[in-house]
């Protein structure tokens, strides 16, 4: 079962030309052109075939709790649209250059940090990502040609431009891609709103497996359910805080809980994220038994340890 689920990337009809825009409507055209997903998948296996270890999470941003790609194209923004004003000011040429240099360095691990968001992303995110990185390597071209030539005392204000332009164009692209198809979003976030304060019964002990997670429903709220061997019963959000994948389909090892979508661990016992792409953790409940049924409700205020 794929993008069932709250905040999933959008894969319904092509928006109307006369409702949304067209510019809307290029960005649905956008995400359903499947003539991409080719080149989508041999990248996807190449970005994650990358020997990164640790470094991955880091650069999916679990240590900070949201992606680090947004704040990482600070950098190479900020620089270029300065170089850009500087261009306008009469004896700044170098000082421009400087920053169309910095720009440039800034874009390296901006952009690594944006691929390995983008390996674990659905195809119809993945599509309009592409494009987004497609139009981010034009426009660092645009600036490295622009840096030769003042390097070799000549203006390379146009392809500066057209480097500007391009950044743009992909910033717009980089928005969609994080707000209407919510790829960056915590998709466990409205779990501790949706789900009414005070226990709720998910059903009796007895029926409950074993050491297998089992789906519930709580205030129509998806809740993955594992009883230990020891009898102790975990309770998290079933819906992935990443992109919504649903853990009571995932393995279970070490007290952990695997999303069976793009392989986040989830720790059962608080809902931490000790594994990405997953930045945020999953939403967790406190348990108990009353009469042989089980019965939970929101925890707040989880002290969670990495
Ligand atoms: S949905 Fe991506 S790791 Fe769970």
């Amino acid at each position: 079962m794929k993008n069932a689920h709250m905040g999933s990337a959008p894969a319904g009809p092509l928006p109307d030309a006369a409702g949304p825009g067209r510019v809307l409507t290029a960005m649905g055209r956008l995400e359903h052109a499947e003539a991409l997903d080719g080149v989508a998948g041999s990248l996807r296996r190449a970005v994650r075939a990358l020997p990164l270890g640790p470094c991955r999470d880091a650069l999916h941003g679990r240590w900070l709790g949201h992606p680090l790609h947004p704040l990482l194209v600070q950098l190479p923004i900020g620089a270029w649209l300065s170089s850009a004003v500087l261009d306008l000011v009469p004896g700044a040429r170098r000082p421009a250059a400087l920053l169309v240099g910095l720009g440039l360095a800034g874009a390296a691990p901006a952009a690594l940090a944006g691929w390995a968001d983008w390996a674990e992303l659905e195809k119809e995110q993945a599509r309009v990502g592409l494009a987004h990185a497609a139009l981010n390597t034009v426009a660092v071209s645009c600036y490295a040609g622009s840096l030769a030539m003042r390097l070799t005392g000549r203006r390379g204000r146009l392809l500066a431009l057209a480097g500007l332009a391009g950044v743009s164009v992909s910033g717009a692209l980089g928005g969609h891609l994080a707000y209407r198809q919510a790829s960056g979003a915590n998709h466990a976030e409205a779990v501790p709103r949706l789900v009414a304060p005070g226990w709720h019964a998910i059903g009796a002990l007895a029926e409950l497996p074993v050491g297998r997670p089992v789906r519930r429903l709580v205030d129509d709220v998806a809740v993955v359910v594992l009883r230990g061997t020891d009898d102790a019963l975990h309770v998290l959000a079933d819906h992935c805080s990443h992109l919504g994948g649903p853990l009571s389909e995932g393995e279970v090892t070490d007290g952990c809980v695997t999303c069976p979508w793009h392989g986040s661990v989830f720790r059962l016992t608080d809902g931490w994220n000790l594994k990405g792409p997953a930045t945020a953790p999953q939403p967790a409940f406190d348990t108990r038994v009353t009469e042989g049924q089980i019965q939970v409700r929101v925890r707040v205020g989880t002290d969670h340890h990495a």
